[in-house]
Order: structure tokens, then C-alpha cells, then sequence
């Protein structure tokens, strides 16, 4: 039975995952060092501050920088990603997004956005998707980030669903992890390697349908 599925926003709605790429690339290059996206995949999910000091330990610069440093690098490194964000349009929601909801809520399943991001609203406005769900719970609901599951609890709670009837859609690891700590199932989006603790990993979302969803995650 699914009651409510729970979505990701970066990188499963929308492909705001590479501007969050290229904001660290462009940090990382002022302080001298590069990074890859293979050394992204560990900022995926992961909150903005926690983003910051997996990238300093990437670099080799952990421990050299007052929390007041840290937190005017992380608003630079905002600063650019909302540059990248306001240029977005409704063309920028992902292949199958919304048709595949619509579906969803046309079986009477609950929809909810949960993000460990802080400007979720602000894409979700620019793209115009705000009204695909149920409810929005956003890094500023919460006050631990993925791989805890609260964000997922909370969303769950706010449609009124049960963690055993949640399915969550997720590109990242930390995600990955916060739904199987919620008790949820978990489709993950990407590499089914990377992804190998999700109940089943798919590309996108393109043709995905409520009844390709019950197939996909039916285990009994
Ligand atoms: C997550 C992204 O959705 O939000 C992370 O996957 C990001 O990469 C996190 O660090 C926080 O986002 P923001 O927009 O509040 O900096
Ligand atoms: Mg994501």
C-alpha cells in the first residue's frame, strides 16, 4: 500500500544538483584546489555547512577556518547558486516529474516535498511546481539534515501517512540512508552501485507511473 511518496529536490525534480557542483567547483578553485564530481557525490543530500566541511577536507583545509570564515564562504557559495537558480524556468523541472505526480494524486496518493535544501521555496516558485504537492518541508523546518531521517518523518506527518506506507525518491546516498532510518521504502534515482541500499534504483522518473512504481518496489 502507498499512502505517500516523498520527494527529493535536487537532482530527482529538478537538476539543481550540478549548480550546487559548479558553486563548490568555483569555492573550491578560489581557495586553490580542485574538485571533482566524484568528490561531489559526498555533498549530495548533506546540509549546506556539512557540504562546506566535506569540501575543506577534500582540500586538505580542515581546522583552518573560523566558523565566521565558514559561514561568509557559504554565503558566497550561495550567493552563486541562487545566481544559477534565478535563471531557472519550468523547462528546468525533470523528464516525467509532473505527469508522473499528477498519476500519483490521481490514485489518491499524498505527495510532499522533502529537501535538506533552504531554498527549496525559491525553485520551487521559479519553476512552478509548487502547487504538485501536498506539503513542503525544507532545511528550515528542520534541524538535522540528512542521512537523519527527520526530514522524512516530518514530511510523512504533515500528509498524515505512516512511515510503512512512504516512498521516497532520492538521488543521494545520505538521503538513501534517512529513508531507510525512517522506515520507508526508497526509490533511488542514479546509479543503481551507488544507490544499492534503495528497494530499486531507477534513471529518471521519464514514464514512471503509479503502477510501474507498485511493480518496481514490490518485494512481497
Ligand atoms: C540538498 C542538496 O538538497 O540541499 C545538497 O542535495 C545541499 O547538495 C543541501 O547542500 C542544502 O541546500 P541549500 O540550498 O540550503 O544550500
Ligand atoms: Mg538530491
Amino acid at each position: 500500500m502507498i499512502t505517500a511518496c516523498l520527494f527529493d529536490l535536487d537532482g530527482v525534480i529538478v537538476d539543481t544538483a550540478r549548480f550546487h557542483y559548479k558553486a563548490w567547483r568555483r569555492l573550491a578553485a578560489g581557495l586553490g584546489f580542485g574538485f571533482t564530481e566524484h568528490d561531489n557525490e559526498r555533498l549530495k543530500g548533506v546540509s549546506r555547512m556539512r557540504s562546506l566541511d566535506i569540501l575543506l577536507e577534500t582540500g586538505g583545509m580542515t581546522g583552518r577556518f573560523t566558523d565566521t570564515d565558514k559561514q561568509k564562504m557559504a554565503d558566497v557559495k550561495n550567493g552563486w547558486y541562487l545566481e544559477y537558480v534565478a535563471a531557472m524556468t519550468s523547462s528546468d523541472v525533470l523528464p516525467g516529474v509532473t505527469d508522473f505526480i499528477a498519476d500519483l494524486r490521481r490514485h489518491g496518493v499524498a505527495t510532499a516535498l522533502a529537501s535538506s535544501s533552504r531554498n527549496a521555496e525559491v525553485i520551487l516558485r521559479r519553476t512552478g511546481i509548487t502547487a504538485l504537492f501536498d506539503a513542503v518541508v525544507d532545511g528550515n523546518d528542520i534541524t538535522r539534515a540528512k542521512p537523519d531521517p527527520q526530514v522524512f518523518l516530518t514530511a510523512a506527518s504533515r500528509v498524515g501517512a505512516g512511515p510503512g506506507g512512504c516512498v521516497v525518491f532520492e538521488d543521494a546516498e545520505a538521503g538513501v540512508e534517512a529513508a531507510v532510518a525512517a522506515g520507508m521504502r526508497c526509490v533511488g534515482i542514479g546509479s543503481a552501485e551507488r544507490l544499492s541500499h534503495a528497494d530499486a534504483v531507477l534513471s529518471g522518473l521519464e514514464g514512471v507511473d503509479y503502477e510501474y512504481l507498485k511493480k518496481a518496489i514490490d518485494h512481497e
